[in-house]
């Protein structure tokens, strides 16, 4: 058994790119391995949170990981600020971390856009995530590309302190989504889908209502050709329904475009709401039963307690090594 560990921000508006590209992982990856699903809600406020609004990200997102299949009798499903470990391995961590090789990160230089107020907690990001997943000896993390290079940073930060201090950690996998995986914003499929893109209609996000998600779909940006057939490159909008169609309805792409074969787009897009509509509507279900349930924060709690039992061998091991404390 493989220990996992991946984490997803409480930042509203999980859509189907997380799902089909993160969530969907997570749940086959519990089948086998002895996984840990965390609610990064520290890394969450390195730009700034409305404290409300934050609380309730967070149980949204709990929620979700239930609703689309987490189970926590198998996997050990937590928010990040209630173990404190994390915060303080991250420290241990940034004590030998470099502040070029965090000057390097693309995410930093794109959140902070070089700006001198940059928060530090966005400079030091990394070290946050790196010390998420060598808390818990992990083996496998999965994630999107945009993640690499932390996956990197988190491999130099254990190999270094294991050379310095003898071993200690386990040196982490990163585990890449494939390309295909990757699911492009609807008015521009030339860029990902995302959580914070202004327009509503970029994105399809879990909790859509099903008008919303035709609107979006109705809407999305094709070509001018008129003909359904699958080509990134000089396709790239109807490329993405395509591997839309295909992930939800499980049907393969050639399979799809065959089935167009001589259809046009509108057909085609009003199709595809019904696929969408079908296959979210039962997450919905899910979330709503879940979200308002004692059983959410009952499960919080005890995956924070089990997380927190393996944090602290793991901390006692790090401090001896270093000689912290007594
Ligand atoms: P984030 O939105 O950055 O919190 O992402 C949570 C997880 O979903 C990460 O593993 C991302 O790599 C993945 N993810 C985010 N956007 C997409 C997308 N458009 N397509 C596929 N996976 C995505
Ligand atoms: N940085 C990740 C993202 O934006 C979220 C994250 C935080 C994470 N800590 C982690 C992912 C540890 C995997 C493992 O998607």
């Amino acid at each position: 058994m493989k220990r996992v560990f991946s984490g997803v921000q409480p930042t509203g508006n999980i859509h189907i790119g997380n799902y089909l590209g993160a969530l969907m992982q997570f749940v086959e990856l519990q089948q086998d391995n002895d996984c840990i699903y965390c609610i990064v809600d520290l890394h969450s406020i390195t730009l700034p949170q409305d404290p409300k609004i934050l609380k309730d990200n967070i149980l949204d997102v709990a929620a979700l990981y239930l609703a689309v299949g987490l189970d926590p009798k198998k996997s050990v499903i937590f928010v990040q600020s209630m173990v404190p470990g994390h915060a303080e391995l991250a420290w241990i961590l940034m004590c030998n971390s470099y502040t070029g090789e965090l000057s390097r990160m693309t995410q930093f230089k794109q959140k902070s856009k070089d700006s001198e107020s940059a928060p530090t907690g966005l400079f030091t990001y990394p070290i946050l995530m790196a010390a998420d997943i060598l808390l818990y000896d992990t083996d496998v993390v999965p994630v999107g590309n945009d993640q690499k290079q932390h996956i990197e940073i988190t491999r130099d930060l254990a190999e270094r302190v294991n050379n310095k201090y003898g071993k200690t950690f386990v040196v982490p996998d990163g585990r890449f989504l494939k390309e295909g995986a990757r699911i492009m914003s609807l008015d521009d499929p030339t860029s990902k889908m995302s959580k914070s893109a202004e327009n509503i209609h970029s994105r399809i996000s879990l909790l859509d209502d099903a008008n919303k998600i035709k609107k979006s779909i109705m809407r999305s940006t094709t070509d001018s050709e008129g003909s359904i057939r699958f080509d990134s490159i000089n396709k790239p909008g109807v490329s993405n329904l395509l591997n839309i169609y295909s992930a939800f309805s499980g049907m393969g792409v050639a399979e799809i475009e065959k089935k167009y074969e001589g259809c046009g787009y509108g057909d085609f897009k009003k199709d595809l709401v019904e696929v969408t509509v079908g296959a979210i509507m039962p997450i919905q279900q899910r979330y709503h039963e879940i979200r308002k349930s004692q059983e959410l924060i009952d499960i919080l709690k005890d995956g924070a307690e089990r997380a927190n039992a393996t944090s602290e061998k793991t901390l006692a091991r790090v401090k001896k090594k270093f000689g912290l404390g007594l």
